[in-house]
């Protein structure tokens, strides 16, 4: 360590208390992708088999890299950098490292914004169950479907007929309305700082999650059997540890599930990076509050386990042992094979069919149901939209010189801007989720891994991870953070870029992996759509690496070269 102060300057924000931090961190990772990612992902991509896959991903890659970018966090906040591009550029002289690091703030960002579309979907789900609005639509009399009621509340941006009034076009526009609201409230919260904000937010949120989570699983479980199946017997379909042959056995994958071996561990790693938010720089963030003597060993640690636990625990108890229950195995695949209809389909019924404290099942179950499950989903997912939004904040603050309100502006401006097309198009939300939100996760790990146990050295990076810690990490985790998580991560990277790069690049196959068929305009329209998709990523990753530019010519990293060279 060289003997000159770079000590933080004094305006930086810090965590308020240690359980502000340790729920603010559990609220980071615990989000949608516990609730209604994870159990879609596990039916989809070979149930049992992806169980193993995914604690083996979680040892291997998720724990691993969670202690990494703890490390790199505080230790960029020891040096007054909340963001990867400062990060990165403590670690090496290359110069080029905060340039990669520009990915660690484009990244959550453009997570965020369909992130929080999908959770302005809860919020107005909420809604529309306490006010009966679902209950309703659950009615054997009505004329509506949750299917159709749901694409219709999607379609709700559009079918403006003349002047209907305010709450006419409310209604007739409720994506956006709700959209609109969700976007504020967390705008609201982020212009409010760390602790006055973002920890108050996850103080209160996190318990009502879990009183709420908890609530809902005791209801599945104690729901009397249909047809001879109780919700326990759903558990099965992902406690079969028998099916883990699947893993290797590449025949056996596809008669089983109709994906191949190699598709079932990249789900499943894929699903440990979303659900730990690891690999996009929002960790990092967070870290960058701590100061430089917090613990992080045990800290990073317990976050880890309070997100499992919500997500293989709760999150898979509730609904796919529900859906199990009411409609049986094909209902629970039927309901899994679109990404959302099981959150937002088969659980109004499934709240239609069980009643709840003396309260026949009907509309009104269904309200009751309904306001806790969507209310869930919402907290779960403020508290990770929070977080994905936290690196632009900080980023426009503390390398652009921007006030807080300022900065939360330009968040805001940038999200409303670039969630028009998520809205409108077709196919924009699945290709940023993919980019963003799978494989750039993947690929921004790869680098912080290389940058982090090789450049920088594992005998540093162990010492940096240890220093302050409670307690001692197994030294077999130097080993794999050293060599397996690396050599897995660039693995995961060559192998898609044999067999998955150019099909997709050239739009011969879309990034949901079926084939595209350039004579059929229907495919082309998604073509259109994915392509202007990957432009205005490409434009948002150029605005970043600008910015980053500026701040370097402004000498704003000045101090961490020279850091980097005497090191
Ligand atoms: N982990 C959150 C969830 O499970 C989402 C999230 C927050 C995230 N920050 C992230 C995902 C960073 C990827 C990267 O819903
Ligand atoms: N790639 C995911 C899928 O198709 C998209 C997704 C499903 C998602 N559920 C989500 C993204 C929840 C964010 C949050 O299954």
């Amino acid at each position: 360590m060289s003997t000159t102060d770079y000590s933080a300057p004094d305006e930086r924000e810090q965590w308020g208390s240690r359980v502000g931090l340790i729920l603010a961190m559990a609220g980071n990772a615990v989000g949608l992708g516990n609730f209604l990612r994870f159990p879609n992902e596990a039916v989809n991509n070979g149930q049992g088999a992806f169980m193993v896959a995914y604690f083996i991903s979680l040892l291997l890659l998720g724990i691993p890299l969670m202690w990494m970018e703890w490390g790199i966090g505080r230790r960029g906040g020891h040096f007054g950098y909340s963001t990867a591009p400062g990060m990165f550029q403590s670690l090496t002289k290359a110069r080029i490292a905060k340039y990669i690091g520009a990915l660690g703030v484009v990244m959550p960002l453009l997570i965020v914004i369909y992130y929080v579309y999908i959770e302005s979907w809860t919020l107005g789900y909420a809604v529309e169950s306490a006010t009966g609005a679902l209950g309703a639509v659950t009615d054997k009399a009505s004329q509506v479907s949750t299917g159709d009621y749901f694409e219709t509340y999607l379609g709700s941006q559009g079918n403006d007929s003349g002047f209907l009034g305010v709450a006419g076009w409310i209604g007739s526009h409720k994506a956006y309305t709700f959209f609109a609201i969700t976007a504020a409230v967390n705008l609201w919260v982020l212009s409010r700082g760390l602790s006055k904000g973002i920890e108050i937010i996850a103080k209160i949120g996190m318990p009502v999650l879990l009183v709420c989570a908890i609530a809902l699983v005791a209801r599945v479980l104690t729901l009397p059997a249909e047809e001879g199946r109780s919700a326990l017997d759903g558990l099965n379909i992902y406690w079969n540890p028998e099916q883990w042959t699947a893993l290797y056995d590449d025949a056996q994958a596809k008669s089983l599930f109709g994906i191949g071996s190699a598709a079932i561990w990249l789900a499943a790693a894929g699903q440990i990076f979303f659900t730990l938010s690891v690999g996009s720089g929002a960790i990092n963030t967070y870290s960058s509050y701590l100061s430089r003597d917090d613990d992080i060993a045990l800290t990073g640690l317990a976050t880890v386990s309070m997100n499992e636990f919500c997500e293989v625990v709760l999150g898979g108890t509730l609904a796919i042992p529900a859906a199990f229950l009411f409609f049986g195995m094909s209902g629970v695949e039927e309901a899994a094979s679109g990404s959302m209809g099981l959150a937002f389909i088969t659980m109004p019924e499934v709240f239609a069919n069980a009643g709840v404290f003396g309260i026949a099942a009907g509309e009104y179950s269904v309200a009751i149901l309904g306001t806790v499950w969507f209310g869930l989903l919402f907290v779960a997912g403020i508290t990770s939209s929070l977080a994905l939004s936290q690196p632009t904040m900080a980023f426009m603050q503390d390398t652009m010189g921007l006030t807080r309100k300022k900065a939360a502006l330009v968040v805001g401006g940038i999200i409303l801007l670039f969630v028009q097309p998520v809205i409108l198009l077709d196919g924009v939300l699945g290709e940023i989720d993919y980019w963003a939100g799978t494989f750039g996760l993947v690929f921004f790990s790869t680098m912080e891994v290389v940058l982090f146990m090789w450049i920088f050295g594992s005998k540093r990076a162990w010492k940096e991870i240890h220093h302050g810690a409670d307690i001692a990490i197994p030294k077999i985790f130097k080993f794999l953070m050293t060599f397996v998580t690396p050599v897995l991560l660039i693995g995961m990277l060559a192998f898609w870029g044999i067999t998955q790069a150019l099909p997709i690049l050239s739009f011969e196959k879309t990034t949901g992996g079926d084939i595209i068929d350039p004579n059929d305009p229907a495919h082309m329209a998604l073509v259109d759509n994915a392509g202007l998709a990957r432009w205005m990523m490409l434009a948002l990753f150029a605005f970043f690496v600008v910015l980053v530019w500026i701040a370097a010519k402004r000498g704003r990293f000045k101090s961490l070269e020279n850091l980097a060279e005497d090191a």
